[in-house]
């Protein structure tokens, strides 16, 4: 069975980076599962789902395919031949990914995407309920947090430098903690730390250091690349 270091965290914490570098080190798959909530949550709004309506997200999440392949170190996804990219990181979908996130039938579809991916090799996955939920088995789960205006004000500058955000920093902050609490406050699957997994504060921790911190907890023979 292949192995999986899974990250959680609040946006902004620095998941994404520090599981890419992580997974670049130890030559293990990257594999953004907020992605695929977006996803589920661009092709809801692309078909003219009612994204408040638990019952039309219910029916429709079901019907929605993604194709998976691994490129770069990463797994990429596919809907009908077409990888998203920056059109899943709109201000729009940011409000509406929450929400559909929230919903048991999104859920059981976005979690079991990613427990078949086990079949691509070892794997870095970082998310909200990775460690609690997803691989609550596996002996490596890690919890990132960082202060929310020090979360807000990494997403505002990443945004600005993709040029994807019409918004100013206290916009940012305020869209940052609805979704935190949305996320941390649904029924299924919140985002909380998972028991026995090891909290990490990036407030004031470089990328670099992150990484090491993350490395040198590992387990010992997880700790060379292959
Ligand atoms: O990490 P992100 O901002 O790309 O996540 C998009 C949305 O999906 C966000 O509302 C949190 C939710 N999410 C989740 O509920 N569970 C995950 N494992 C990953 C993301």
């Amino acid at each position: 069975m292949s192995r999986v270091l899974a990250i959680d965290g609040p946006s902004g914490a620095g998941k994404s980076t520090v599981a890419r570098c992580l997974g670049r080190k130890l030559g293990f798959l990257h594999v953004d599962s907020g992605a695929l909530y977006r996803i589920l949550t661009w092709q809801a709004l692309a078909y003219g789902i009612d994204t408040s309506s638990e019952d039309a997200l219910t029916a429709f999440a079901p019907t929605v395919t993604v194709d998976f392949a691994v490129r770069d170190g990463a797994v990429v996804y596919a809907v009908a031949g077409q990888e998203p990219c920056d059109c899943i990181r709109t201000p729009e979908i940011n409000q509406h990914a929450s929400p559909v996130a929230k919903v048991p039938a999104v859920r059981t579809r976005v979690t079991a995407w990613l427990r078949g991916l086990r079949r691509f090799g070892d794997l870095v996955v970082e998310g909200r309920d990775i460690g609690s939920v997803v691989f609550p088995d596996s002996p490596a789960r890690f919890y990132l947090d960082a202060a929310p205006e020090e979360r807000a004000r990494r997403r505002h500058t990443e945004e600005q430098q993709k040029g994807i955000s019409a918004l100013n920093a206290d916009a940012v902050l305020a869209s940052l903690l609805s979704r935190d609490r949305i996320d941390s406050s649904r029924a299924i699957a919140p985002l909380k730390v998972a028991d026995g997994a090891q909290v990490l504060d990036t407030t004031r921790l470089s990328i670099e250091q992150v990484v090491q911190a993350v490395y040198d907890s590992l387990p010992t023979d997880w700790r060379t690349p292959g």
